[in-house]
């Protein structure tokens, strides 16, 4: 610990204010929360594509696909989770630091780890619950993990054997079931043109 001590951290050369500028938006963490098939990367990556037409500099984050690499190690335990969202959150700051619009997508079932992700973000952060209700979730099953977990064959899966913590104030709350996905990404798109473009 106490080499901690010796880390000094170094100082960037261009300012954020520099990469604001020159992007024409500030960096920011989209972060989408919900359940398993509720349509978190599905609106992200609608998003992305529109972001991206209109010149915003822009990264999708996945649960599946960091955890095929960076974090292959983690399983589902609530330790796992917990670690699995830390690094990310460090990642996706990073991301913003760097100037982009870095579009998060993770179950993230827990209302601290959320929180942790906020601060570590230096509040350039947006909450975005994605509420699609279980029951919608599982009758979509779109990889046919519901059925396997009601099956007994997956263990702590959120919603049917482990806790989804629904957030309390979210920047934006996004049904899917009621809207279709033209309208779901129109709503997160206006978002950032209000709050994340610069004028
Ligand atoms: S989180 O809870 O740690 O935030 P993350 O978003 O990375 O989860 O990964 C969720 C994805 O992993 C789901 O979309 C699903 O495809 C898959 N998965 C496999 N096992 C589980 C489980 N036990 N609970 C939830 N998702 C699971």
């Amino acid at each position: 610990m106490g080499e901690k001590l010796h880390i000094i951290p170094h100082q960037h050369s261009v300012s954020k204010k520099d990469r604001e500028q020159q992007n024409g938006h500030k960096g920011h963490v989209l972060w989408f929360t919900g359940l398993s098939g509720s349509g978190k990367s599905t609106v992200a990556s609608a998003v992305e594509r529109e972001l991206h037409q209109k010149g915003f500099k822009t990264f999708v984050l996945d649960g599946d696909n960091i955890r095929a690499g960076l974090n292959s190690d983690l399983d589902f335990s609530d330790k796992s989770r917990e670690e699995n969202i830390r690094r990310i959150a460090h990642v996706s700051a990073l991301m913003k630091d760097a100037g982009l619009i870095v579009l998060s997508a993770f179950v993230s079932p827990y209302a601290k780890d959320r929180d942790f992700v906020r601060s570590a973000s230096d509040n350039d952060f947006s909450e975005i619950f994605i509420s699609t209700p279980l029951e919608v979730c599982e009758q979509r099953d779109v990889k046919g993990l519901y059925a396997k977990a009601r099956a007994g064959k997956i263990s702590n899966f959120t919603g049917v054997s482990a806790p989804f913590e629904e957030p309390a104030n979210p920047e934006l709350d996004v049904p899917t079931h009621l809207m279709s996905i033209e309208k779901a990404t129109e709503m997160v798109v206006s978002y950032v043109i209000k709050h994340v473009k610069l004028d």
